[in-house]
């Protein structure tokens, strides 16, 4: 399994509603069984909006410096989880092979994600060739699926090129979001509207200045 850091809510958040529940379940889950802590102080350093700002919806800024490849970060923005994953040069050149098993590799459902990040690259999702920024929600109905990084035979597809696995009814996934065909789920993955302030800074939940 890759290594993970999540971002847990601030402590008196506790009036959620069912899906972020389900989320906040989920990443206890993970974190439980992966044990990472190692990497997360930098992290939770740069995660410091009120739990007000956090409820208002507000931008969550994030610093990235010490993702390593392979590593998924997960923090919450607007009561979702969001996804900020390293990805290996391996894993970027499989991406394009895989365009004919998907929905819309093109990325051609706008409302999937912003305008600017479809341009930037319609195959990858991101501005950044190697940061993928994804809402970790399945398009069917709302479940957080599973990372699965690795390109390996998983028990769910002998020919993993590396994405994300939806258990609760077998939505699939691939390293940019993008739905394969013959799945439940609809659509890609969102991506959040986001912006990089700096080389090693994220925020979340503002577009590019600029940007249309
Ligand atoms: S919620 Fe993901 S496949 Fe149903």
């Amino acid at each position: 399994m890759a290594n993970e850091t999540v971002i847990q809510p601030l402590p008196g958040e506790d009036s959620v509603n069912t899906g972020r529940r389900r989320f906040l379940t989920a990443t206890t889950a993970v974190v439980g069984a992966v044990g990472v802590v190692g990497v997360a102080v930098p992290f939770i350093k740069s995660w410091n909006p009120s739990a007000r700002a956090l409820l208002a919806g507000a931008p969550v800024t994030v610093d990235i410096s010490a993702l390593q490849e392979g590593q998924r970060l997960i923090l919450e923005w607007r009561g979702q989880p969001i996804w900020i994953v390293k990805r290996s040069q391996a894993i970027l050149e499989a991406l394009p092979t895989l365009d004919d098993e998907l929905r819309d590799p093109n990325s051609e459902n706008v409302d999937q994600q912003p305008e600017y990040v479809r341009a930037a690259n319609p195959t990858l999702r991101s501005m950044r060739p190697e940061i993928s920024v994804l809402v970790g929600l399945c398009t069917h109905l709302g479940c957080s699926p599973e990372m699965a990084a690795e390109i390996r035979p998983e028990p769910f597809d002998a020919n993993w090129k590396g994405g994300y696995f939806c258990p609760c009814h077998k939505s699939k996934f691939d390293m940019a979001g993008r739905v394969y065909q013959g799945v439940p789920a609809p659509t890609n993955l969102v991506v959040p509207p986001h912006y990089y302030a700096d080389e090693t800074t994220i925020v979340i939940g503002v577009d590019p200045q600029g940007a249309a």
